[in-house]
């Protein structure tokens, strides 16, 4: 585990009660913790501009009774089967099924792989949520 470090930052009074207030609503137990997430968030977002291996999740939802968009989404992830780890499928009601897609692999393959299943003709909804792989993260 790595040693804890104390530093000071200069900040507009302004821009820290707003940041208080913020960190507050989302029920942090004190700032440190809220800057914690801030900066493993930047850093999670640099892995997928830099191109490392990252992991995530695709969420589609989709018309069950299109059975041939069904098909062409599981071709789709056969072709990238290299980078799915597992999917679920959820019958939400009568018409309607949500997919999660769970994801491991370069941040540009990810990203096509997305892009892919998310542009498919008939997908009601299609979003990527950028994980890590929590090696580079403490
Ligand atoms: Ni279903």
């Amino acid at each position: 585990m790595s040693s804890l470090v104390r530093f000071g930052v200069s900040v507009e009074e302004e821009l820290l009660s707003r940041f208080d207030r913020l960190i507050q609503k989302e029920a942090y137990a004190n700032r440190s913790e809220a800057i914690r997430d801030l900066i493993r968030e930047h850093l999670v977002k640099r892995e997928w501009v830099e191109g490392k291996e990252v992991a995530g999740t695709i969420t589609l939802v989709y018309d069950h009774h299109r059975r041939e968009l069904v098909n062409k989404l599981t071709d789709i992830q056969h072709d990238f089967h290299n980078l799915v780890i597992s999917s679920q499928h959820i019958h939400l009601d009568h018409d309607n099924c949500l997919e999660v897609v769970v994801v491991k692999g370069t941040a540009s393959e990810v990203n096509d792989l997305a892009h892919r299943l998310k542009s498919t003709k008939g997908v009601k909804y299609g979003a990527l949520n950028m994980a890590t792989t929590g090696r580079e993260l403490v």
